[in-house]
């Protein structure tokens, strides 16, 4: 429990930053199994809003979990833990007024629901990355979906641990019907559409 501790407010505030950056702070908040294309969309939409002259920022499981989660595992406990603290750390990012583009599974409702919760309504949007089990074995780049069905990596989600797919997400990207190329237009054009970016 956080005891004696206030928030203290700076004289710069999120709406002056805003207005300076010229867009909005955010967080654009991926979901999906792994290898549905979270990734490497997060990535190529941050090219792209990057060269347009966006503040934009992504957050990258693989990459969180070698740093700041580093003392984390995949247990259900561990990637509530997980998704917590990266929902304050996008908070903080969006708080300084980035677009945050956050790559995680996130595979449990209620986890992304309580970091929906700590954002204004109008901060927060959720894209499901959709992609059957089926086509993220087929694709398989890392290699990890046949270790887990051959039992050497336990509690991978889609396998032997839960995804719960969103029932309220703003956007659903069909990696599985699209190629790349459609998917990262098809999510900048919905980004535009949740008034997100212009
Ligand atoms: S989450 O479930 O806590 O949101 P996160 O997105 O951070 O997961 O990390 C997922 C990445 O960790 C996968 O893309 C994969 O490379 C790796 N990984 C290793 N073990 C597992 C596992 N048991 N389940 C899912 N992903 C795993």
């Amino acid at each position: 429990m956080t005891k004696n501790v206030t928030w203290h407010d700076g004289f710069v505030s999120k709406e002056m930053r805003e207005e300076r950056n010229g867009h909005k702070g955010a967080i654009v908040w991926l979901t999906g199994l792994s290898a549905s294309g979270k990734s490497t969309l997060a990535r190529k939409v941050e090219e792209i809003l990057f060269q347009h002259g966006l503040h934009v920022y992504v957050l990258d499981g693989d990459n969180v979990r070698m740093g700041l989660n580093s003392n984390l595992g995949f247990s259900p406990e561990d990637r509530e833990e997980n998704i917590r603290r990266v929902g304050e750390v996008a908070k903080l990012f969006a708080d300084a007024g980035n677009i945050v583009i956050t790559a995680f599974i996130s595979p449990y409702r209620d986890d992304r629901q309580k970091v929906r919760a700590i954002m204004n309504e109008d901060d927060f949007v959720e894209g499901f990355i959709k992609c059957s089990v089926e086509k993220c074995i087929e694709r398989d780049p890392k290699g990890l979906y046949q270790k887990a069905i051959d039992g050497a990596i336990p509690e991978f989600t889609g396998i032997s641990a839960p995804y719960e797919e969103p029932e309220n997400a703003e956007i659903i990207v069909p990696t599985d019907e699209q190629t790349v190329e459609e998917s990262v237009e098809f999510l900048i054009d919905e980004l535009k559409r949740m008034k997100i970016i212009e």
